[in-house]
């Protein structure tokens, strides 16, 4: 989809469709009035009738008969207008540009009001950040249909001078998102740890990122016994990934962000029941986030040293499987019981944290994985778990949350929750039960990151959906690509 910034009146954009962004129980915004008075009264009238309040989600597609080149007027509800907010500004581009896509319109126009309590080129960022992530499909496996219309061009209508760089960013950040998305969405057989390594590889080598992997055996060697314990009931072996952006002219050290990378995540010998198992290709959703944040931050030319930590293995059972019970040393030294092989996820961060600890000596570190359906129990869909010993890197992801529309929610790590953990055996167990469980695997990665301010992201219940919303398809949502990204811009 080709996106541009445009600063004509709504007559005349050059589009099919033009969507009308309002909220509820109001007239017709002035920069459409030109409009309304070459449709003769048209859209006052369709405002004053009941056809259309203006509430949040709704639409309503009406044809234009003298407006030049649009052929369809797209009305999309805010909801309330003391409510309004930039998220509510995607969900309703998100839906009108889903309502003109299937009216087949090839081109689609969103004007963005001067003056209101957003800044324009804020709008008119989130409005070509939720048009390109609502016009995501992902059709690697399936045939596309005759029929389907693909919008191939988007205008924002702006005349605000900051609303070209804006929306060119928010256009970087969201295709790294879909990136993301097309990374969780692809099949387990499709991404087993090597095949994704080198998938990484090459999104590395097209934007400039300094990339390396560290085969299984070097992670042997290095000691990440925790790692390969998770990724030896499979037969492809597990990988570590690193990618490094700005470090050659660092004068600081880095930030470090880690994502779980489990490429299909079975249960291994403590199996999952099958209802509902293929959703765990998903389970590899930290590392695309992670991967596609260094492919934006490449792209943005961001001038700050951030390194990418991405530990991929495959959670199988079979005869070379770690076995319920199992003790393993991790990077560093400390040891875990594996008291059940399905909380593979903090296996695999603590090994990759403790080796980023101690290679970068970084200025903190934050991790993503869809780690425990516990914290979907805790916060549904609509925010990630968040967990750090730092208040003020934490409170700085709540803010990107709030804004960049990937939202988190903290979750304390107190103390008392740490005896949970020990084991009879062995440092720790890598399960703490069923209560407090997005807290107790938490705390065994806190177990691992030294002093470093750290913060984790439990991004189980926001990873992937099965419920299509205004700018979200079914599938991967690519969840923190666009918090990190506001995060480390800001
Ligand atoms: N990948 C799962 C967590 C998960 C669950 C992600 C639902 C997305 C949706 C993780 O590896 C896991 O299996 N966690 C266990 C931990 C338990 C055994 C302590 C869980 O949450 O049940
Ligand atoms: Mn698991
Ligand atoms: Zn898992």
């Amino acid at each position: 989809m080709r996106i541009s910034v445009s600063d004509l009146p709504v007559t005349q954009l050059e589009a099919e469709a033009l969507i009308m962004v309002l909220s509820k129980d109001a007239g017709v915004p002035g920069l459409w009035q030109p409009l309304d008075d070459t449709e003769a009264g048209m859209i006052s009238e369709t405002l004053t009738s009941s056809a259309f309040s203006g509430k949040a989600g709704q639409t309503l597609t009406l044809p234009l008969r003298d407006a030049g080149p649009a052929r369809y007027l797209v009305l999309a509800g805010l909801g309330k207008a003391e409510e309004v907010d930039v998220e509510s500004w995607r969900r309703a581009v998100g839906s009108g540009f889903t309502a003109a896509r299937s009216r087949g319109a090839k081109s689609v126009a969103v004007p963005v009001p001067e003056s209101s309590d957003i800044a324009a080129s804020e709008i008119a960022a989130a409005s070509a950040e939720a048009a390109l992530l609502a016009s995501y499909r992902f059709q690697e496996y399936k045939e596309v249909p005759d029929d389907q219309v693909d919008v191939v061009a988007l205008v924002i209508g702006s005349g605000d001078p900051a609303a070209g760089e804006a929306v060119s960013q928010a256009t970087t950040v969201a295709e790294a998102t879909c990136w993301a998305r097309d990374l969780i969405n692809r099949p387990g057989n499709a991404k087993r740890p090597a095949a994704l390594a080198e998938e990484i590889e090459k999104m590395a080598a097209e934007h400039g990122l300094r990339c390396e992997v560290l085969g299984a055996e070097r992670c042997a060697e290095l000691g990440m016994n925790a790692l390969i314990s998770v990724g030896q009931g499979s037969s492809v072996p597990p990988q570590l990934v690193l990618l490094e952006h700005g470090m050659e002219e660092a004068d600081e050290p880095p930030v470090v962000l880690v994502g779980k990378g489990i490429t299909f995540d079975s249960g291994g010998i403590s199996i999952k029941p099958s209802l509902n198992m293929g959703e765990m290709k998903s389970d590899m959703s930290g590392a695309a986030a992670v991967v596609a944040t260094m492919r934006a931050l490449a792209d943005l030319d961001v001038r700050r040293p951030v390194v990418g930590v991405t530990p991929l293995a495959e959670n199988m059972p079979s005869s070379s499987a770690s076995r319920p019970g199992d003790v393993v040393r991790a990077f560093g030294k400390k040891s875990i019981e594996i008291v059940n092989t399905d909380a593979e996820g903090r296996l695999v961060l603590a090994d990759a944290l403790a080796y980023a600890l101690e290679r970068y000596e970084p200025a903190c570190m934050v991790d993503l994985a869809t780690l425990t359906g516990a914290c979907v129990v805790a916060l549904g869909s609509a925010a990630a778990g968040l967990m750090g010993t730092d208040d003020e890197l934490c409170e700085q992801l709540r803010a990107a949350g709030e804004t960049s529309g990937d939202r988190v929610w903290r979750l304390p790590l107190w103390g008392a929750y740490d005896e949970l953990i020990d084991s009879d055996v062995a440092d720790m167990k890598n399960s703490g039960g069923r209560y407090a469980g997005a807290i107790t695997a938490a705390k065994l990665l806190q177990r691992f990151v030294g002093d470093t301010p750290w913060a984790h992201l439990d991004i189980a219940g926001t990873a992937f959906t099965k419920k299509a919303s205004a700018y979200q398809p079914k599938g991967g949502t690519g969840f923190g690509v666009r918090l990190l990204t506001r995060w480390l811009l800001t």
